[in-house]
């Protein structure tokens, strides 16, 4: 009987490399990801209205993922053949153009390690993942979504914008959190910096939920 049991990337793991089949030639992830944020998500199957929309709602927040040195890379257990035509169809039919990379994982060897191939939903289709890696290689955030529910391109680029602030700023994002909005400082860690918190001028419910602005 066939193993199904993948495993699935957590949290904090280092990207799992591979080399593929993409739209743009062959590529190794690793080289593909270097020194830049990059999302990597998958869909379920080109020529799909879900699918369509998706994927054209990534393309058309081009800028703001260039601005933020994010790097987009779609995937489906689709062959090359079908992704170009789809691309040019969607293109031809709505003049979005997908201008990043889709994987042609037909042999499901990237779904199946990504967690993406989850055959309780399909076992030939790959869920909606979405997979947020920092410029070190190392996976911050991950999303699954089934294949009838499409994703939330808001969401998405506020959890990228939350990381990315989360880094510079070495501080923390409260529920709903959006950009301009005040953020969490961490908590005291030693009696000192505990002190010195109770003597701040910070914004504090108490000594652990304190909120700033950032300049
Ligand atoms: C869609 O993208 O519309 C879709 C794809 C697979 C299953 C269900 C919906």
């Amino acid at each position: 009987m066939e193993d199904t049991t993948y495993s699935i990337p957590r949290i904090g793991d280092l990207a799992p490399d591979f080399e593929a089949m993409t739209t743009i030639g062959k590529l190794r992830f690793s080289d593909y990801i270097k020194g830049k944020w990059t999302i990597l998500f998958s869909h379920p199957a080109d020529f799909t209205p879900v699918c369509t929309t998706e994927l054209s709602g990534f393309a058309e927040e081009k800028a703001f993922f260039e601005e933020r040195n994010t790097n987009l890379i779609g995937l489906s257990i689709d062959s090359i053949h079908s992704h170009i035509a789809w691309v040019n169809n969607v293109r031809e039919k709505t003049g979005v153009r997908f201008h990043f990379p889709i994987i042609a994982d037909i042999d499901m060897k990237v779904a199946k390690l990504y967690g993406m191939l989850q055959p309780g939903e399909s076992e030939t289709a790959a869920v909606r993942a979405v997979f947020f890696i920092d410029p070190a290689g190392k996976i911050r955030l991950i999303m699954y979504y089934p294949l009838n529910v499409g994703r939330n391109m808001e969401e998405i680029k506020r959890v990228l914008t939350a990381l990315q602030t989360a880094d510079e700023y070495k501080v923390a994002l409260p529920l709903n959190w959006t950009k301009g909005e005040k953020v969490i400082v961490p908590p005291p860690k030693t009696m000192n910096e505990l002190e010195e918190r109770l003597a701040s001028n910070l914004e504090m419910v108490d000594f652990y939920l304190a909120k700033k602005e950032l300049s």
